[in-house]
Parts: C-alpha cells; sequence; structure tokens
C-alpha cells in the first residue's frame, strides 16, 4: 500500500451512503453571494474545489432573514434560492463528490440582519462587547420559527439536489449560543440545567430529521458540526463531556457523520503542529480519538490547519475524514496531487494576485489575501470570535 492511499479509501456514512475518500472540502463561507444568491463566480470555484474531495460541505447558509452573520452569505431561506442553490448542487457533485450544504442561525451575531432592519434575537439578552446592536431575548414564538426554518431549509436543500445538509451547531452560532452557559440565560424549558441547554440543538435535529423522512429519501445525508468546548479564560461556556453527552443523544436520534469544528492557529502558515492533535485536558488523547470512543463506527471528519499530505494522513490516524479549508483556497489540486503522488507540487503560501489566478470569487480576495505580501492568508475575519480550544 503506497503511502497516501489511506486517504483515498471510501467512507461509508451512517445511513449507509459511501463517499468515495475521506477528504472533504471544509464548509468556508466565501462572502460572496448576492443577498443570498448564488453568482456565476462562486459556481466555479466551487466545482474545481469540489473536483476531487469525497465531500464538498458549502459555507453557512442562513435558514431566515434573521440569521444573516456576513454580506455574501448563501441564502437557504426562501423558495426562490432554490434554483441558484440548484446551480450549485450540480457544480459540486460533477467529480463525483457528496454535495452538502451547511445550515446555520447566527443568533445575536446577526450583524448584517440588523443592518438589513431585522430584529435580532438570541437566547438571553445579553450584552457583548463586539454588538453595537440591541439584541432581544427570543420568545417561544421566535424558538419555534427558527426551529421550522431549519425543517423548510432541509426542504430546500433536497429539492435544489443537494446530498445532503450539514447544522452549524458550533463556532458561536445559534445552537452553541443556546448549548453555552455563558451565552444562555434562560429559566424555562430552553435553559439553565445541561439537558434543558440541549433542548434547542435537539429540537432543531429533529425537525431536520423529519424532513429527511418526510421527503422519503433515506439516502439524503444529515451532518452535525460542532465545536467540542467553549471556554473563555475562565469562563466556561460548557465542557467538552458537556458535548459528548450531546453528541450521544444526537446520534441516538440518528446523524450521518460528525464534523469537529477545531482552532485556527492565529499564525497558520507558522504553525508548529494542527490543532486536532491537542489533548483533551487530563487525559493523554487527542480530541478526535475521545470522540471516537462516543460515536463508535459513525465517520468523524476533523482537520484544521491541514496543509500537507503528512498532515491529513496524520488526522486519519485519529478520525475517520479530514476537511481542508485554506489549503484548497490556495491549491485547488491539493487533492489531485497526493493522488497522483505530486506531492511536492502542492501550493502552500499564497499573495493576492495567487488567489485570483486560482480562482476566488472576489468577497473571498477581499477579506482573507493577506494584505502585507507576506505569503500567508488571513486567519479568519476580524472581529468574529473564533471557533475554538483554549
Ligand atoms: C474563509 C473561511 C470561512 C469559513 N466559513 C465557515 C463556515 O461557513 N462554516 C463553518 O462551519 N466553518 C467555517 N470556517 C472554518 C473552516 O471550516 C475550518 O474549520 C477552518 O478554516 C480550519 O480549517 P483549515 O485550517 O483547513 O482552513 C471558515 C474558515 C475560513 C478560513
Amino acid at each position: 500500500m503506497a503511502k497516501y492511499d489511506k486517504l483515498f479509501e471510501p467512507v461509508t456514512l451512517g445511513n449507509n451512503v459511501q463517499v468515495k475518500n475521506r477528504f472533504m472540502l471544509a464548509p468556508m463561507c466565501d462572502d460572496s453571494a448576492n443577498h443570498g444568491q448564488v453568482i456565476d463566480q462562486q459556481l466555479a470555484y466551487m466545482e474545481s474545489r469540489a473536483a476531487y474531495v469525497g465531500i464538498a460541505d458549502t459555507g453557512y447558509a442562513y435558514v431566515n432573514d434573521s440569521g444573516i452573520q456576513v454580506d455574501g452569505q448563501l441564502s437557504a431561506a426562501h423558495d426562490s434560492d432554490i434554483p441558484g442553490l440548484a446551480k450549485l448542487a450540480k457544480v459540486m457533485k460533477k467529480g463525483g463528490a457528496k454535495a452538502i450544504l451547511q445550515l446555520s442561525h447566527a443568533g445575536r451575531d446577526s450583524g448584517v440582519s440588523n443592518a438589513n432592519g431585522e430584529r435580532v434575537y438570541a437566547p438571553s439578552k445579553l450584552k457583548f462587547s463586539w454588538l453595537n446592536y440591541e439584541v432581544d431575548e427570543m420568545t417561544e414564538a421566535d424558538i419555534e420559527q427558527v426551529i421550522s426554518d431549519f425543517k423548510a431549509a432541509t426542504h430546500r436543500a433536497i429539492k435544489a439536489g443537494f446530498d445532503g445538509v450539514e447544522i452549524h451547531n458550533c463556532n458561536h452560532d445559534l445552537l452553541q449560543q443556546f448549548f453555552s452557559a455563558i451565552s444562555n440565560h434562560r429559566t424555562d424549558q430552553w435553559g439553565g440545567s445541561l439537558e434543558k441547554r440541549m433542548a434547542f440543538p435537539l429540537a432543531v435535529q429533529k425537525a431536520v430529521k423529519e424532513a429527511i423522512t418526510e421527503s422519503g429519501k433515506p439516502d439524503f445525508i444529515f451532518g452535525w458540526r460542532i465545536s467540542p468546548e467553549e471556554k473563555h479564560g475562565d469562563q466556561v461556556g460548557y465542557e467538552i463531556n458537556d458535548m459528548v453527552a450531546q453528541t450521544k443523544k444526537v446520534i441516538d436520534e440518528g446523524i450521518d457523520y460528525l464534523n469537529i469544528s477545531l482552532n485556527l492557529s492565529a499564525d497558520y502558515n507558522n504553525s508548529s503542529r494542527p490543532s486536532y492533535d491537542v489533548q483533551v485536558k487530563g487525559t493523554t488523547e487527542s480530541f478526535p480519538a475521545y470522540f471516537q470512543k462516543v460515536v463508535g463506527n459513525l465517520p468523524i471528519y476533523i482537520g484544521s490547519n491541514v496543509l500537507t499530505a503528512d498532515d491529513a494522513l496524520a488526522a486519519v490516524d485519529d478520525a475517520t475524514g479530514v476537511y481542508v479549508g485554506r489549503e484548497l483556497l490556495m491549491d485547488p489540486d491539493f487533492v489531485k496531487k497526493i493522488m497522483d503522488g505530486n506531492t511536492d507540487q502542492i501550493i502552500n503560501t499564497t499573495t493576492i494576485e495567487h488567489l485570483k489566478e486560482v480562482g476566488l470569487p472576489a468577497g473571498f480576495v477581499e477579506n482573507y489575501a493577506d494584505k502585507d505580501g507576506s505569503g500567508r492568508m488571513v486567519s479568519y475575519r476580524n472581529g468574529i470570535p473564533l471557533p475554538g480550544l483554549d
């Protein structure tokens, strides 16, 4: 067996769907949709990035107009979005990848919704230093509405021809805001104890599952993305074992893969090692190894700071699959080069000019290209809290 063959083994998802290899295009919002609508630049970009991976994930698409975090996010909030989404699904599937639409609601971080004159809401009415607008506490009706909006968006993904959806239960989005003791101070059925704080993510999961069942498509893939823990200095939103407890429940109800969002190194190209190697405190196990015990045979995808074929191979020591984000922005042929034995040709530094040449939509280049010419990419949007591990 050649060194990197393991990366090209098929993966069997929870619903028995076969995926052609262990690579996933990480979900990355490209800041380029036109008021939520897919544009041609995005089609070309996604076609090239999806060409060789087993699973291709879109960036987060909002499920209603109150949940928009950044300009250029995709919309899955309206039936009128379906034709554009259908074009996107089609190009993503061309090379044999499973096309996944990631669904989200940004809760309190819905700055674009605020600018659009929408009411912004979250589990609790709390002030955060980065928010310069008022956030309402969600009413029971708001909560029921968002749950049914996730369901409706899943139906749209199915109609648009996607192979699956992935729920953005991570990166400080609304589902995580409910789960976090820092963000959720409610005393009703949606907050308080650990059980009650997980009620909203579980209700969303149930609604998405219902949509899949109603569609009569058991092959439709249900992915679930988590941030394994939430800690800010001394403040704890939730510990890893809290997320383990939530994940067990979600698996009981039925998902087809787990995607673990891990840290983005602040200094990407100089990071000494991929963040998935970080050990769970008090154990000698990595985050994915720790989760693998919980999920049994269910595939787990991990990644972060994967820049080389060896980084990717190391990821599948501990997990089923590896997601690749920024490296696939810089080098659309990253996976192909590993497949063809041309690892010496992998490009993993960049400049703005290079990013334009490799077909990144303009919004992406604008927001992420390193502007000092040093050949590095900006880690993430300034001002948006990072997903992460302490
Ligand atoms: C430009 C950009 C946009 C991102 N957008 C999303 C997103 O929409 N949804 C999500 O779950 N993660 C998002 N992420 C996080 C990535 O999926 C991934 O976890 C992270 O970039 C680390 O992987 P990498 O080091 O291979 O880039 C984004 C990251 C980047 C760089």
